[in-house]
């Protein structure tokens, strides 16, 4: 309901029912609302402006005082009109521009200049047994709607990828308070490492232009009242060859090799992306000599004619405005039918067998390496200490490595030697180590042999 719960005026017994059910919602009845839809109204220079007001009140009442006020931003407030009951007083000055009709409260403002934007005020006073009051206040903007704009580009004939740059600036002819915002394929331009924009928005600039800045531009302006989208540009951007290759309807293709059955005449079709369209000269190279066979992005080759069995072609393709040129080289195997299948054989099979035995040998490898590195470390340090008297390894122990704690770094691992018993000793710290048996560390892990050192060193300091 909102807004349509302010009747004016409150006299009937339906209409204050009404009142009640609006302030019930609010959770307050003061006697007299005035509400305003918007309290920031946009307007357009020359047409009218309605300030949609509406109050409501709970009081008996006889005088109902409408009035209407003017102000801008550091000046005086200025009446403009007021009403008791159905009686309007104009101020003399603007009795042609504004109108009101009470009890309606809201104004009408025609024609709407440039001079009316600001804030227009209404209060509204119900006088009965006591006098009640109530204001509000609404903002007013005045705007030209915004005319088509158009999409200018600077140059106009267009730019090198990677060498030119490229400006697009939006004009427009009629409109205030103008915000301009630049679309590419129908999405919103962001500044990035090559585009920026003018401090308005108003023009965009690419630096350096590269393909991918290839779309459909325009520009989108609008102010408070309206808005208008220029006509889509494309902006030329030269580019290229990117992505050149060769295809051929017949014959088949094996990487850059087309095998052709003798008898047959193939056709092939050379092709890069760039724009302008490419240049494109045909090279074969017999001998090590090269000859320029034809121009164009098609190539015809009578099988029988050729002497050779392999022979080395070059396509090239080339931009004559961005200066750039690629090529790719391929070779024409010509076989007869028989030939052709061995070869595809030959072809199918002879990268599968190498990637067979490459994948052997990985295994193979990886299997030894495994191997050594579980055996190697085990010999070595079951010989060392298995071979050693208990004395002599206790001595090693207090004086190995650590007259210099540098020779502490390295790798260790942790190998698990079997028990006497044959059972696998966990590793303990239970025991310390100084009370130790010294006898206990010829079963021990190596593990166990790091950690009882620093504490050997105590007993023995040196
Ligand atoms: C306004 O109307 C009320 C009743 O409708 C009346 O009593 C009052 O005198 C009027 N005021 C003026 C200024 O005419
Ligand atoms: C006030 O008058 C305008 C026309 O001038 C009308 O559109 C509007 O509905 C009126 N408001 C009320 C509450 O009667
Ligand atoms: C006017 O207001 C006074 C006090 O607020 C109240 O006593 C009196 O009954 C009211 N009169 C009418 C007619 O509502
Ligand atoms: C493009 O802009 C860059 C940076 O402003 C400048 O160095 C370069 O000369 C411009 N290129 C052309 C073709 O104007
Ligand atoms: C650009 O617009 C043209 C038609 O004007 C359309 O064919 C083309 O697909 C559009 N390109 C993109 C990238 O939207
Ligand atoms: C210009 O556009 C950018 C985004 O594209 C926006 O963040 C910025 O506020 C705009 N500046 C003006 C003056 O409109
Ligand atoms: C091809 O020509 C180059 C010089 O143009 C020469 O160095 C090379 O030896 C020649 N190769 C053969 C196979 O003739
Ligand atoms: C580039 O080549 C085209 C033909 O593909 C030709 O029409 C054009 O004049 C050439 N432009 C220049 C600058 O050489």
């Amino acid at each position: 309901m909102g807004q349509d719960a302010f009747m004016e005026p409150f006299s009937s017994t339906v209409g204050v029912f009404r009142c009640k059910i609006y302030l019930l919602l609010l959770g307050a009845c003061s006697g007299l609302k005035v509400a305003v839809p918007s309290h920031t109204v946009h307007g357009i220079r020359g047409q009218a402006l309605y300030l949609p007001v509406h109050y409501g009140f709970h009081t008996p009442a006889s005088d109902i005082q409408i009035i209407w006020l003017f102000e801008r931003p550091h000046t005086m407030p200025k009446y403009l009109l007021g009403s008791v009951n159905k009686s309007v007083v104009p101020d003399l000055e603007y009795q042609h521009k504004f109108t009101m009709m009470p009890p309606n409260a809201s104004l009408l403002i025609n024609p709407l200049q440039f001079t009316d934007e600001g804030n227009y005020i209404v209060k509204v006073n119900i006088q009965g047994n006591g006098t009640v009051s109530a204001s509000q206040k609404i903002q007013v903007t005045v705007d030209d709607p915004v005319t088509k704009p158009v999409v200018q580009t600077q140059p106009s004939s267009g730019a090198v990828e990677y060498v030119g740059n490229m400006t697009l600036t939006c004009l427009v002819e009629g409109g205030t308070r103008l915000v301009y915002q630049w679309l590419k394929n129908g999405r919103p331009v962001h500044t990035s490492s090559t585009n920026s924009f003018s401090l308005q928005n108003n023009s965009l600039h690419i630096v350096p232009v590269t393909k991918e800045d290839i779309g459909n531009y325009s520009c989108l302006v609008k102010n408070p009242i309206s808005e208008m989208e220029s006509d889509i540009i494309m902006p030329t951007i030269y580019y290229g060859p990117y992505g050149l290759q060769v295809n051929s309807d017949k014959g088949l293709k094996v990487g850059e090799v087309f095998t052709v059955d003798i008898g047959e005449a193939i056709l092939f079709d050379c092709s890069a992306d760039s724009y302008p369209p490419n240049t494109y000269s045909w090279i074969r190279r017999t001998d090590n000599v090269t000859y320029v066979i034809k121009h164009g992005p098609r190539l015809e080759v009578a099988s029988e004619k050729i002497a050779q069995k392999t022979t080395d072609y070059v396509c090239c393709a080339y931009n004559n405005v961005t200066g750039r040129r690629d090529e790719t080289h391929f070779t024409i195997i010509i076989t007869s039918v028989g030939i052709e299948k061995l070869a595809q054989k030959g072809k199918s099979l002879s990268p599968l067998a190498s990637i067979t035995g490459i994948s052997l040998f990985l295994i193979i490898s990886m299997c030894l390496l495994l191997l050594w590195k579980k055996y190697q470390p085990y010999k070595v340090i079951k010989q060392k200490l298995e071979g050693r008297p208990e004395t002599e390894y206790r001595k090693a122990q207090t004086f190995s490595g650590h007259e210099d704690a540098l020779d502490d770094f390295g790798i260790y691992e942790f190998v698990a030697f079997p028990d006497a018993s044959g059972v696998p000793r966990m590793p303990t710290r239970s025991v310390p180590a100084s009370d130790g048996v010294p006898g206990q560390d010829l079963h021990s892990t190596i593990y166990e042999v790091i950690q009882h050192i620093p504490a050997q060193q105590q007993d023995h300091p040196e």
